[in-house]
């Protein structure tokens, strides 16, 4: 792999993972709204700072970073929220907004990110799923509405480019210890067995990297051990 580009790199999954190829001295260009929760003095990390629910703005936003680092070869999409709400409670707004960062946003970059990886005839993709892709639950109407949008195109995706040299895969975690819980009402109860580590996903994620380029795994689950929940008050609002 030559560089790697990953959305969401300011925090959890994402910086876990960005952290890990840094420390394997793989360049990775990140993109969050605010990198001052994630500083790598590395000349091997470049943040970016956008805003990837803005859909308008993103195909300059990824034209440029593709034309400033023609040498992406592996794409992370990982940026997103959680709201678990009954779906009465949304205003329109709040579904469109959900669902543009954690569904169309993602769709869109890897529209150009496929025209790009299809020129060099090589790639691989990976998106951060959810259990919540693979089973509907109360209150989390739009996190599944995204999630399984996002792995039925991770499907159908892989077919179509899977002749040009592009692999694509697609990660379903349940409860993963970030801070994607401050802005929820609930979290993983402290015990390491109730949740999975994001350090835990982005080895999986370079593990996956290294098998044979005839060998694609479409789809990784994984649950933590135990599911234990804490109830609590909101700390951040998204
Ligand atoms: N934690 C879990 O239990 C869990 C389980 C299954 C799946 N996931 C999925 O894993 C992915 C990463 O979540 P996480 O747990 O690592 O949460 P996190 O720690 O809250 O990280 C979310 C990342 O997304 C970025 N982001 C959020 N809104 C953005 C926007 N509008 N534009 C650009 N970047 C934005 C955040 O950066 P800024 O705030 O700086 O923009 C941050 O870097 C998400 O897709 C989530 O659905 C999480």
């Amino acid at each position: 792999m030559k560089k790697v580009l990953i959305t969401g790199s300011s925090s959890g999954i994402g910086k876990a993972t960005a952290e890990l190829f840094l420390k394997n001295d793989v360049p990775v260009v990140g993109i969050a709204r605010q990198h001052k929760k994630f500083i790598h003095k590395s000349k091997l990390y470049e943040p970016i700072e956008a805003d990837l629910s803005l859909i308008e703005s993103l195909p300059k936003l990824i034209t440029t970073i593709l034309q400033e680092h023609p040498d992406i070869d592996v794409f992370i999409g990982n940026a997103g929220y959680g709201d678990f709400q009954s779906i009465e409670n949304f205003s329109a707004n709040q579904i469109r907004n959900f669902l543009n960062l954690n569904l169309i946003s993602h769709i869109t970059l890897c529209r150009f990110i496929v025209s790009h990886m299809k020129y060099e005839k090589n790639g691989t993709i990976f998106f951060i799923g959810s259990e919540s892709g693979l089973v509907g639950k109360k209150k989390g109407t739009l996190y599944s509405a995204a999630k399984f949008g996002l792995r039925g195109f991770c499907q159908a995706l892989r077919d179509e480019v899977a002749t040009s040299g592009i692999r694509v895969c697609l990660l379903n975690p349940g409860f993963v210890r970030t801070p994607f819980f401050e802005s929820l009402n609930f979290e993983p109860k402290e015990t390491e067995t109730n949740a999975i580590e994001p350090e835990d996903i982005a080895k999986i994620i370079l593990d996956l990297l290294h098998t044979r380029i005839g060998t694609n795994i479409d789809e990784v689950n994984l649950s933590p051990t135990t599911k234990s929940l804490n109830f609590k008050p909101v700390k951040k609002e998204t």
